[in-house]
This record gives structure tokens, sequence and C-alpha cells, in this order.
């Protein structure tokens, strides 16, 4: 069994030795060339061999989409190939009397969505899902289509509205760069890695022309800010205001030259992800003028201070922690950027309020040098998060359209695919949660898209197995009781309880569910999912309190203390707010957690799929480097 490498064969068995089956040699040997082949299913036989094998031949012919039944294959070319996705060739597949005999493509997806908008046959709303692993290229895709359809969906083309439809379109585009310099970073999987689910909603108007869109995201990784694996890098924005600011700016946002902290490592690595320019005038496109921009980015200055405000641990443990001598001038900065006092802005983040007794007296109580760092943490989660949802409100703001102009929509859901590391926890729980209900959705509409080729075919209709993920579904998020619903039972008990008795407690009320198993040999307490895509360990340390992602009151309320308008408009004082901050146990409103609040998401995101015509594009990875030219069947 030959392997390429870099287009040469290495002669690697990448599977130890063994000898092809008769029936794959053949096939091998006598059919056309694999790479001429643009359905995966007229391969003969259908094995994980010769998908693989075919898949690497066009990928090796620089080929890069396959279809497979009702889906689409993209493979990551790693390289620049601007003739795949130029106007002229976007015409090319928009005019074409049968786009699905021109050669597979994004386009023919996003075409025949089109059509299928225009035909009014129900469902007439249509969805295009993107999945596939971290760098596989479902951002890109993404962006494909929505330029795609910025053309073949333009707006008329009489010269007042044309420039007002340009508008629309562009600033829908424009999107793009400022929810990616927010939302995405780089990891060790993708330098461009979106951490944040997102599901675009193109809207059309009776004439099929975009009129607007909205957007909804998921889950933003928020603990980036204050914490990043070692060899990432935090948000993009960050790294583009430290390297693109001007003197000037340097100066108001005291951002010297060279400055170093904590919250921004790597940054001497240069990314093509770097551009300042291109946020900012994305911004103005989308109406975020140039003060407004300007506060923002003093504002995330004041959180990379905030980052470098180390405490030391207190010898006296009735005595709050000190600064470390460096951090004093970090604590003035930050206060100072971030418009905040900077006693208070201190003695919130070492002192612990608590409210007790029938008279609500408050007892102050010194914080532990790890809790103070913690409350840090979480100051600038907090910040970072509402800042991200308010751009998102200001973006929908400015593409959305009065809801009367548009009769139909295409959705594009681009969400992270299933994940796996050594070690998981609460947020690869979510991801391949959510994972599973796509998978769920795509089976059911596989096997309705059979049922109906049968029936066209005027054959009997057989059921067809199909790995049916209900079991899984119901361990997660079953009722009465699922991993989910204990999960959040503790949080909403409120009471002390190990990572050991966690796992005991999902271990003995799951016990009759197949998909769940144990991993004998784990020295940490954990509980493993067997997800379709395979089984995940997750640690039960840390779940709960993840899960309950608490925010310290004070913290909210000396936010509410700043004179910066920025801050005013995302922490405003609003009464009904400051009784839903009381921390629990003083307040009778029902314990939000993140679990509670991304299954809701996740159920309304179904619903919107469900009322769709769905299409697929599966983004696959060709090697795990991000090299062009080189397919290795084991990682793809
Ligand atoms: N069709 C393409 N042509 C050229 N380059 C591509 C293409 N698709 C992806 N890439 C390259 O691969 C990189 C990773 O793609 P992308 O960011 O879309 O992955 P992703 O699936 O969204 O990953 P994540 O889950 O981490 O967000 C891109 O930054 C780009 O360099
Ligand atoms: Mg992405």
């Amino acid at each position: 069994m030959l392997q390429q490498v870099n287009g040469h064969s290495s002669g690697l068995d990448a599977h130890g030795g063994e000898a092809l089956r008769e029936d794959l040699q053949e096939f091998l040997g006598q059919e056309a060339p694999l790479h001429l082949l643009d359905d995966l299913t007229k391969v003969n036989p259908v094995t994980l061999e010769t998908v693989l094998r075919c898949l690497q031949a066009r990928y090796m012919a620089d080929t890069f989409y396959t279809n497979a039944g009702c889906t689409l294959v993209a493979l990551n070319p790693f390289k620049p190939v601007p003739q795949l996705y130029s106007p002229e060739l976007m015409r090319e597949y928009h005019t074409a009397p049968q786009p699905q005999k021109l050669k597979p493509h994004i386009f023919t997806v996003g075409e025949q969505t089109y059509r299928n908008v225009k035909s009014l046959i129900e469902p007439v709303n249509q969805s295009i899902v993107v999945s596939g692993e971290s760098g596989a290229g479902k951002t890109w895709t993404s962006r494909c289509l929505m330029k795609f359809y910025a053309v073949v969906a333009a707006s008329p083309t009489s010269s007042e509205s044309h420039k007002v439809a340009e508008r629309i379109e562009q600033r829908i585009l424009n999107s793009n760069p400022i929810m990616e310099a927010f939302g995405n970073a780089c990891t060790l999987r993708n330098n461009n890695s979106s951490r944040f689910g997102k599901f675009i909603q193109l809207q059309l108007n009776r004439a099929h022309q975009m009129t607007g869109a909205a957007v909804q995201t998921y889950l933003l990784e928020k603990t980036r800010v204050a914490c990043q694996a070692s060899s990432e890098r935090n948000f993009h924005i960050f790294y583009q205001i430290c390297k693109g600011a001007s003197a000037d700016q340097r100066l108001q946002w005291h951002l010297p030259e060279g400055a170093a902290f904590s919250w921004l490592p790597n940054p001497d690595r240069t990314l093509e992800e770097d551009c300042f320019e291109v946020t900012r005038e994305a911004m103005l496109h989308l109406g975020i003028d140039t003060p407004t921009q300007n506060n923002i980015f003093k504002v995330l200055a004041g959180l990379l201070h905030l980052g470098n405000m180390l405490f030391a641990d207190s010898e006296d443990e009735a005595q709050p922690c000190q600064l470390m001598d460096s951090a004093k001038c970090s604590l003035r900065t930050s206060a100072s950027l971030l418009c905040l006092p900077e006693d208070p802005l201190l003695e919130t983040l070492r002192i612990r309020t608590i409210r007790a007794g029938r008279q609500q007296q408050v007892f102050r109580k010194p914080c532990s040098r790890a809790e103070c760092d913690t409350r840090r943490d979480c100051l600038a989660k907090l910040v970072y998060a509402r800042l991200f949802d308010w751009l998102v409100s200001v973006i929908n703001s400015s593409i959305c359209t009065d809801p009367n102009s548009w009769t139909s929509f295409i959705g594009l859901l681009d969400v992270y695919g299933f994940e796996s590391f050594p070690d998981n926890s609460l947020e690869q729980l979510c991801i391949n949660y959510a994972n599973e209900k796509l998978q769920q959705h795509f089976v059911a509409h596989y096997l309705r898209a059979q049922q109906e080729e049968y029936a066209v075919e005027g054959l009997e209709w057989s059921f067809v197995s199909y790995q049916d993920n209900q079991t899984c579904l119901d361990l997660i998020e079953g009722s009465p009781i699922s991993i989910c619903s204990l999960i959040n039972e503790e949080c909403r008990l409120n009471r002390p309880s190990s990572a050991a008795q966690l796992r005991t407690r999902i271990e003995s009320a799951l016990a009759g569910n197949p998909c769940l198993g144990h991993d004998k040999l784990s020295r940490e307490p954990s509980f493993i999912v067997v997800h379709y895509a395979g089984p995940v360990r997750y640690l039960t340390a840390g779940l709960v309190e993840k899960n309950k992602d608490p925010v310290p009151p004070e913290l909210t309320r000396l936010l509410q203390q700043s004179q910066d308008p920025l801050l005013k408009v995302l922490f405003p004082t609003d009464p009904e707010e400051k009784a839903q901050e009381e921390p629990s146990g003083q307040s009778r409103a029902p314990v939000l957690t993140v679990v509670s609040k991304f299954k809701a998401s996740l159920e309304q995101l179904l619903q919107v799929l469900h009322s769709t015509t769905p299409h697929y594009i599966r983004c696959i990875k060709p090697n795990s480097q991000g090299q062009a030219q080189t397919f290795l069947r084991e990682e793809a």
C-alpha cells in the first residue's frame, strides 16, 4: 500500500503492511482513474479505504470538491486557489441549466439552494450546515458562500437602488472581519480558529434578492481572554491593536512598542489575520464610528493591563493580598483606561463581600491569592463577553432589514466540529452535544432523502440501517435524568461536591445507558460518553463550577461605576439586572447555567433547521500540519 506524501510515493504502509483485499485491488486497478470519480457513492466497494483513496487522488489532482450522495465533501487546499472562487465561476454555476452537471463545488450547493428558494416548493427556506474539525475550512466555506450570494442575489441594477443594495451586501460581508477579529484566535490546530459558533440568516425578498441578514452566535470561548494554552494566542483583536496602533494611539492606550502583557502570548508571531486596518474599515462600514472604535480599543488595552496585575501571597490570612510591586503601575493604568476608581478596583479584586442574616449584614472577607486571580480573570471575561455580544447586536442592527421586506431565507451554519482531547471538560461536552444534535438532524434528512429516491425509482422502501444516536442524546440531555440535568442539579443545590462524588452520581443514575462508560485507568474522576464520532472522556473536576459560571455581584457593581461611555452601555445600572445578580440563595430566580442556556439556544437553532430544506458540506483537513499537496489518509 503506497502512501502519498507531498505528491511523492513514500512506500510507507499506514496500516501495518496488510495486503489489500482482492476486491479493493481489483477496483483500484481497473476502475477509471480515481480522481475522475466525482461522487464517493460511485466507488465500489464503498469502504473507508476506497473513499480515502479517491479523495487522495482528487486532492493530488487539485480537485477539492467531491459529492457524497446528498453531502458535498470539501478538502482544504491549504493554498490560495483564486480561480476556483472567481465571480466568473460564480456566474457560470449560477447560469448553468443544470449546475449539478458541472464539477462538484460549493457553488453547486449555493446555486441549488438558491433555486430551491425560487421554486417555492416547501419548505422554501433553506439551510447549509457546514461541518468538520478545526482547521478543515468551515469559516472559509461559509465566507465564500456569502460572497456567492452577494454576487448572484444582488439587488437590482438601477443606479440608485444598486448603491443601496451594494451597501447591504457589502455590510453583510463586512461583518466577517469584525466577528473574526473579536471571536477568532490562533490555536494549535488553526491560525484562524473560530472560538464561537455562528448561524447567519441571509434574507431574500420576493424577487430573491438579498435585502438583509441576521447573525446568531453560540458559546464564545471567553476564558481565552485571560488564559491561553502555550503556543496559542488570545483573540486576534488584541494583537491587531498592539501591532497596528499609531504612535498617538499607543500613547493614549498605554501600549508602548515592545510592552509585555501576560495575556498577550506569542506576540512576535505575525499572522495574516493581524490586520487592524481591515477590522477598522469594516467597523466603519457597519456604522461603528472612529470615536466608538477608539473607545473599544481603549477598553481592550485596559484589559491587557488588568492581566498584568499580579498578586503576592498574603502572610496573614486576615489581611488582603498585596499587589506585586511591578503590578502597581498596571493597576493605575488599567483603572485609568477602564475609567474606574483605582481603590475600589483593587478592593473588589481582593475582598469578597458576603451578605448574610435577616438584615443582610455585609461581611468583608479577604481573598486568597488564587481567588484574587480568579476575580481578575472573571472581570476580564465579563467585559469581553458583553463587548462581543454588543458587537453582534450592533452588526445585526446594521445588516437587519424591515421584517416585511423579506419573505425567505438561506441560513449558513458554521459551528465547531466534534472535539476530543486527552482531557475534556464542559466546553467539549457542549460542543459534542451540539454535534450529536446536528448528526441526528443529518441522519433524519439522509433517510428521508433515501426514501424519496426509492419512491422515484419505484422501489419498495425498506429501512436502511444507520447509526441512531438517540441513546447518546438521552444520556446527555434526556429527561428526567441525564448528564446535563445532574450537573444542573449540583448547581441548583449549591452543595459542596467533589469531582469523585459527581462521577459516582452520574454513574449510578445513568448506569443503564450503553453510551456511558468509565475509564478504569484514569487517575482523575471522569466518565466516558460514547459519541457517534467516538468515545470521549470528560473530567468531572470543575464541571459544576464552569456550569455555574459565577460572577461575583461586586464585579458587576464595580463596572457599573465606570465613567467610560462604552462600559456604561455594557453595564447599565438596571434595577432588574441588579436583582438578578444577587448570589443564588438570596434570590429565587432559577439558576441559569451554561448548559441550560446552551441547550435552549441549541433547541432554537434546531427548530429553525427543521423548518428548512437542509444541505450539508463536510469540510476535511487532509493533514494536520496545514500543508498544501499533502493528503495523509490516517489524518483525514
Ligand atoms: N477553500 C480554501 N482555499 C484556500 N485556503 C483555505 C480554504 N479553506 C480553508 N483554507 C485555509 O485553511 C484555514 C483554516 O480554515 P477555517 O478557518 O475555515 O477552518 P475552520 O473549519 O473554520 O476551523 P475552526 O473550527 O478552528 O474555526 C484558512 O485560514 C485558510 O488558510
Ligand atoms: Mg472557523
